[in-house]
Order: C-alpha cells, then structure tokens, then sequence
C-alpha cells in the first residue's frame, strides 16, 4: 500500500475512527474471529508511538526464563528477527495474512500488537481477563514520525508530503486509527478504570526510567523479577538488547523485510524525544498543543 492510503480522503470512518480500507476488513473480521485467552498480553498503541520498541521489551521479558544463559543468549530471536514479527498485529499480519489463523496452539501467554482503539477490540478481549498495555507517546514526536513513515512509502520522484496537509488532517482527527486524542483516552480512561487489567505507558517516561518500567511492566503482567533477576543484571540485559543502538544495528533490522514487505529499517528513525522541533515550527506545535488541551480537558491526562 501506497502512503495515499493513509494521507488521503481514502481513510473509511468506522466507530467514531478513521482505517485505511483494507485495515478495515481486518479489523472486522479480527472482532468476529479472534477468541482472547486469560492469559494473553496484548500491546497496544497509536501508530508510530514506540511498538517496535515495546514489542521487543515485552518479548524479552516474557521470555527471559529461556534465553537466560549465554548460550542461549546468542540464540536469542531479537537478533535474528524483526520485533514485528515475533509479536504480530492483528490487523497488520495476522487477519490481513489469514481469515482465521490458527491460534489456539501458540505457546502461552500469547503475545499480541494491534492499534485498535478500546472501544473496537473483540469483545472476548474486553471480556476477558487478559493484559493489555498501552503504549502513549506524545502527539507531536508521534505526528512527525508517521510524516516521515509514510514518506519512507512514497516513490522518491514524489518528493515529500506537504507536512502541513497531514498536520490540518492530524488536527482534525483525520489520521489512521485517529482522532489521536480518542485513541488515548480510550485506553487512559480503561485503566483507571481497570488498572488490573490495563497499563498505560507513557514512551517519554520510558526514556527517562527505563529499568523501573521493565519492573512495572513486569508486575504488571504478573512476573515480576526476583530479587536474583534484579542483582543479576537481566533488567539491564533487556534494555541492552533491546535499544534502538542495538536492535538498528542489527543485520536483520538493516537490510531485512517484514514478512508484511516493509523495509525492517523503516521503523528505527532517531528513537529519540522532541525530534519534532526538526521539522515543525513553534506555531504548527503550539496548534497540535492547543487541540490536544482542549480535547484532553477535563480527563486529567496532559500530553
Ligand atoms: P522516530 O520516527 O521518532 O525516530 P512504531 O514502532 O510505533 O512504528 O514507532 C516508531 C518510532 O519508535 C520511531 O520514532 C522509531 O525510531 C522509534 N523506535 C524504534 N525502536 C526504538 C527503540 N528501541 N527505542 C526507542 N525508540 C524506538
């Protein structure tokens, strides 16, 4: 798919959100099939907001158990393989690959992706007492990134994107799996409710304490890290290995395609925070700031 699907009018309005069509189809068939286990993790964010990042601490601390010697360090999946393909999405590879893929036999807990908002998960996903975690990271570092993404999937003789249409879109809601705002309070306002079952994520205070949210994350999904396991270094380990210097260094993420036919290296740009200022002026950031105010207030989260 060309970047027009996700920049122009082609963008289908459904429950309150906007999808690229062939997402779309997905999506639905996703709620009408997929069947959530207690058991299941599922990661969820807006596009471009850190999921490669996640998906490989998740990964990795789930299955720290079997990769714990350095023997079988070196074997370790990350290296050899696209964090997007380890822990698939649902509407970006396992119902746009299958109809109904096979499921049930995947070793448990099952590890997922999907940018779906809250309000559209399968209703065995609400029902159910799997984890989610919800990955936020702020607007305007997370617009500037899916610019750049969807000019990374446009023929070079095109020239880039007018950033200036893609941010009046942005600011009118018109994004994929947009409007941004009510992407996030769906999920923020999910885990206070919830907050057994949903954990919000901010990726800037990632940055800042990564250790203490490996041990949160961990907590949270019910395997929190043994007094061993915090002496040992694994905590650091993780982080290590799962860096943006380390995993876009890799062969793999240099050079290698997903199985879904995007370029590995499309989703390691900079990985750092307020890149934005690069690429946006002070006024286009204060537009993104005021419409995030006034559609946040009154919900107690400030972006
Ligand atoms: P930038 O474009 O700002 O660099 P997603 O994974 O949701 O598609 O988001 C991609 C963004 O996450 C990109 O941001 C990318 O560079 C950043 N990213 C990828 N791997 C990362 C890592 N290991 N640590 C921090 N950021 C990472």
């Amino acid at each position: 798919p060309s970047e027009e699907y996700w920049v122009t009018n082609s963008l289908s309005l459904y429950q309150g959100f906007w999808f690229p069509p062939w997402i779309l189809n997905c999506v639905l068939t996703c709620q009408n099939h997929f069947q959530a286990q207690p058991s299941d993790v599922l990661l969820v964010t807006s596009p471009k907001s850190g999921t490669t990042w996640l998906k490989a601490i998740l990964f990795a601390l789930l299955n720290r158990a079997k990769y714990s010697d350095s023997d079988s360090q070196r074997r370790h999946p990350l290296l050899t393989q696209n964090p997007h393909d380890l822990v698939p999405t649902f509407e970006l590879k396992l119902y746009l690959e299958q109809e109904s893929p096979d499921l049930a036999a995947l070793p448990s807990p099952r590890l997922f992706a999907t940018h779906m908002p809250y309000s559209s998960l399968p209703q065995s996903v609400r029902d159910s007492n799997c984890k989610l975690v919800y990955l936020c990271r702020n607007p305007k570092d997370t617009f500037v990134s899916m610019w750049h993404f969807f000019n990374k999937m446009r023929p070079e003789e095109k020239g880039q994107i007018p950033i200036q249409e893609c941010l009046d879109k942005f600011c009118r809601g018109v994004s994929s799996f947009g409007p941004y705002w009510d992407h996030v309070l769906g999920y923020y306002k999910a885990s206070s409710e919830m907050p057994e079952k949903v954990l919000f994520v901010m990726y800037e205070q990632m940055k800042v304490d990564p250790h203490a949210h490996v041990r949160r994350l961990a907590d949270f999904l019910g395997c929190p890290l043994s007094e061993e396991e915090l002496r040992d270094g694994t905590v650091e380990g993780i982080l290590r290995m799962c860096s943006f210097d380390n995993l876009s260094a890799l062969e793999v993420n240099k050079r290698g395609k997903l199985s879904t036919g995007q370029e590995s290296k499309w989703y390691f740009r900079r990985g750092e925070v307020g890149d934005w200022v690069n690429y946006m002026s002070a006024e286009m950031g204060e537009r993104i700031d005021r419409v995030m105010a006034e559609k946040l207030d009154g919900s107690g989260l400030k972006l």
